[in-house]
């Protein structure tokens, strides 16, 4: 990525240009969440335990009908909350703070741009979220809890028709939120600078996104490798390679170095104090069961994961 000139960018984004982003899985690997596609460690190649038909169909809203235990299975995985936003995420929220940025379009379930701080108004999540839910017959809503408590138990079925309850996330067989395609209507024509970033451009509609941006933007690829007909247009820049190694580069370029950093060690603190202190109340726990007499030789012979993860929908259901 060194020798990328990215001076073209700099100079349009210094002149007031607006950046709109279009985000896909590669974003959020340095987070820990694998990607889907990428050879040995993305998820579609690991999905053998499941024992899928074919990779996506996890994904597939007519095979979640017949059998959603994959699903869940994957999803009790992927749960936000266990990973920390990446200098990706959080220079999109430096775009935002400088008034620089138009619109962040993500095909990511994750979360992680809102972690970060981008504000709701500025994310199109194409492919939906984990942030609520609903009965796929009778579309009632459940709460975030209650989801999360009946997926440990199991399957999560609906309190009022029994049907299967699941994320909104936008599975194979389903149309996208309706704000992708208002928001597209407003900004399709308007796009100054569009940064693609961390995707295959794969699944449609959103991979035809860069394609139909005006031939006057300058689109720019922050990617591992080239993707969709990116390069083709003569102010197109391929940067290849790691996405948070281009968000530094390009951080450094406009001077917001230290910021990125900043934002990056406090999203990161934030998150491991929060793990500290989830552990310390695992401990009081653990302290507080022991006194009512429950047997310790219960927590020595168990697998110290197994005993973690029970203690941890202890509090959960204390609310502590
Ligand atoms: P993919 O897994 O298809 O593509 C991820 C891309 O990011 C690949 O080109 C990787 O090489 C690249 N990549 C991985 N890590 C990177 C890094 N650290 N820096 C730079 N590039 C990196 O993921 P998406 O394109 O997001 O749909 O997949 C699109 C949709 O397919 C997903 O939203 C999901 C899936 O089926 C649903 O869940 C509905």
């Amino acid at each position: 990525m060194k020798d990328i000139d990215l001076d073209k960018l700099v100079k349009a984004i210094e002149k007031g240009k607006k950046v709109t982003f279009f985000n896909g899985a590669g974003i959020s690997t340095s987070a820990g969440i694998p990607d889907f596609r990428s050879p040995d460690t993305g998820l579609y190649s690991n999905l053998a335990k499941l024992n899928l038909p074919y990779a996506e169909a996890v994904f597939d809203i007519d095979y979640f009908k017949e059998d959603p235990k994959p699903f869940y299975t994957l999803a009790t995985e992927l749960m936000p909350g266990q990973f920390p936003p990446t200098k990706f995420h959080y220079l999109i929220k430096l775009f935002q703070d400088k008034n620089k940025l138009n619109r962040v379009y993500t095909q990511n379930i994750d979360t992680l741009e809102r972690l970060a701080g981008v504000e709701d108004e500025n994310i199109v999540e194409a492919h939906g979220s984990f942030a609520s839910n609903h009965c796929i017959e009778c579309k009632e809503e459940m709460s975030s809890n209650t989801f999360k408590d009946l997926m440990e138990k199991g399957i999560p079925n609906c309190e009022s028709c029994k049907g299967y309850v699941k994320p909104d996330i936008v599975f194979f067989g389903e149309g996208l939120p309706k704000k992708f395609f208002s928001s597209w209507d407003d900004d399709c024509d308007n796009v100054e600078i569009a940064i693609i970033a961390g995707t295959s451009l794969t699944v449609y509609p959103f991979a035809s996104l860069p394609s139909e941006v005006d031939k006057k933007c300058i689109r720019v690829l922050a990617n591992k490798e080239k993707v969709g007909d990116l390069g083709s247009r003569k102010d197109d820049i391929l940067a290849l390679g790691g996405c948070d190694e281009f968000a530094e580069k390009i951080a450094r370029s406009l001077g917001w170095e230290k910021e990125l950093d900043k934002l990056y060690d406090e999203g990161q603190n934030k998150y491991t104090t929060k793990k500290e202190s989830e552990q310390e109340k695992i401990e009081d726990i653990k302290f507080e069961l022991k006194k009512v007499d429950i047997k310790e030789s219960k927590f020595k012979n168990e697998d110290k994961d197994e005993v973690d993860i029970d203690v941890s929908n202890l509090i959960e259901k204390l609310k502590i």
